[in-house]
């Protein structure tokens, strides 16, 4: 069983950036805002009936948490061995082996872009190439105490394992006794959380282009039996044309599927399916709920069943008729009707999975082949003056702090807590584009 809902809420998760977005400020009382920060916060489950674990145990987990250099050979031995085999061979060892001496100190930090729970997020440059990224850095005592060891070895795993048009990909791991650092292909273009909040709503065009990428994504993460569930708009970046690619895997889990379930109570309260918040088990028809209320989201402004108070909301999600503002067309009523059907069974995407989609007359007209090589061209392209360096729709919030690698007390972990083993990992060099270089002036202005 999972956890009883309202019980794991974070307050101090992600709340502030909400704040503004519904309600006047002058109707929020104390109470009322704290119950509205952990409404809009992620849930963490404190106890997790599929990923617990003790903090004896974590050495061990953190020991599966990453892919061993040996694993990554394991291909080419089953496979007949071509000259090209070999020399990927090569260069992966190669890269292996960069990887494992890559420390905080290759990377000029510039800004900071995002913060959660347990670390935070900011926009680096690789000294040596002069490339731009996303480093998310997360506190190792901060995922022992709050159990989330096991979702962080998934986090890491799915980054690195798939490879899509509309996902981050990860392209180096590497960690201190204290810390661990995930590099990401660092996208420009903002959250959709950012340019909801700047336009109020999206036009039906511009929101089905958005929710037709991200369904693309959902569809891949779901053939590999991952369930995302933490589809919100924080999660989701634009890059600089203006294509989605959805971020922070931190809640995911591996191994799900429409009839194989998990329980664990997680996700952010406005987006849960009703399932969840029965408390039943629930499978990747979450991540269809949780679209259609992030569809809604888009064309109206707020997600459908939003209440300040959590119980409300919840109560709203699990009975409360779904009503449109006028401005919606029949098929946009249609659609999300369709998506936001309480029984996981019938909901869109469940049938047939993208396909059911594919089928709306929502989606008609989207050629869903271009859509997947990026031939459509996007509604909106963000505006990105300074190319890759540009933080023009990052949150002034997080840009005011000063980008540093804190340093934490030494002794906060001890034996096999420190070493998160073989969490080490290059992408190979094959792979990467050297395309968007940049000079690296070799700048060390920041207190690392
Ligand atoms: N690859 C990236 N490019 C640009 N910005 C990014 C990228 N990855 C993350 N960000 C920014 O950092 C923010 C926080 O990242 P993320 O969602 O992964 O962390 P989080 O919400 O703190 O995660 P968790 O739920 O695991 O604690 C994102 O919402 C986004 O604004
Ligand atoms: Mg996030």
């Amino acid at each position: 069983m999972g956890n009883k809902p309202g019980s794991e809420a974070d307050p101090n998760k992600k709340g502030k950036k909400k704040d503004g977005k519904s309600t006047p400020p002058e109707q929020k009382g104390e109470q009322q805002q704290a119950e509205q920060q952990a409404a809009q916060a992620t849930l963490i489950p404190q106890a997790q009936s599929d990923s617990t674990v003790n903090a004896h145990d974590v050495g061990d987990e953190f020991d599966r948490l990453s892919i061993e250099p040996s694993s990554l050979q394991e291909p080419l031995r089953s496979l007949p061995v071509t000259t090209e085999d070999h020399e990927q061979f090569l260069s992966l060892q190669n890269y292996t082996k960069k990887a494992q001496s890559l420390t905080v100190d290759h990377f000029e930090l510039l800004k900071v872009i995002g913060k959660g729970s347990f670390g935070k997020v900011m926009q680096v440059r690789k000294k040596d190439t002069g490339k731009i990224y996303a480093m998310k850095v997360l506190k190792k005592a901060q995922l022992i105490k709050r159990k989330q060891v096991a979702h962080t070895k998934t986090e890491r795993r799915v980054l690195e394992d798939i490879e899509h048009p509309f996902i981050v990909g990860l392209r180096f791991a590497f960690q201190t006794d204290n810390k661990l650092y995930m590099v990401l292909d660092y996208f420009a273009g903002g959250e959709l959380f950012f340019h909801l909040k700047s336009g109020g709503r999206f036009t039906e065009e511009r929101a089905r282009f958005y929710a037709a990428e991200i369904a693309m994504a959902l569809q891949c993460l779901h053939e590999n039996q991952i369930v995302y569930r933490d589809l919100k708009p924080e999660n989701v970046l634009l890059d600089e044309d203006g294509h989605i690619r959805l971020t922070d895997f931190g809640l995911s889990k591996e191994g799900v599927t429409l009839t194989k379930l998990t329980h664990t109570f997680c996700g952010t309260p406005e987006y849960l399916a009703p399932e969840v918040i029965h408390g039943q088990g629930y499978g990747i028809a979450v991540d269809w709920w949780s679209l259609g209320t992030l569809l809604y989201e888009m064309l109206t402004g707020l997600p459908p069943f939003y209440n300040q108070n959590l119980h409300m909301m919840y109560e709203k999600i699990i009975r409360a008729k779904l009503s449109f503002p006028p401005h919606l067309s029949p098929n946009a009523r249609s659609v999300l009707s369709a998506l936001l059907e309480r029984s996981p069974k019938s909901r869109l995407g469940c049938m047939r999975g993208l396909d059911d989609l594919k089928r709306h007359p929502f989606f008609d007209g989207i050629d869903w082949d271009r859509l997947y090589r990026k031939q459509l061209i996007p509604p909106f392209r963000p505006e990105t003056y300074g190319g890759k360096l540009d933080t023009t729709n990052i949150d002034d919030e997080f840009k005011r702090e000063t980008p540093r690698d804190t340093p934490v007390m030494a002794s906060t972990l001890k034996g096999k807590d420190v070493k998160f083993e073989n969490f080490t990992f290059a992408k190979p060099e094959s792979n990467l584009d050297d395309s968007s270089a940049l000079n690296d002036d070799d700048d060390d202005r920041f207190d690392l």
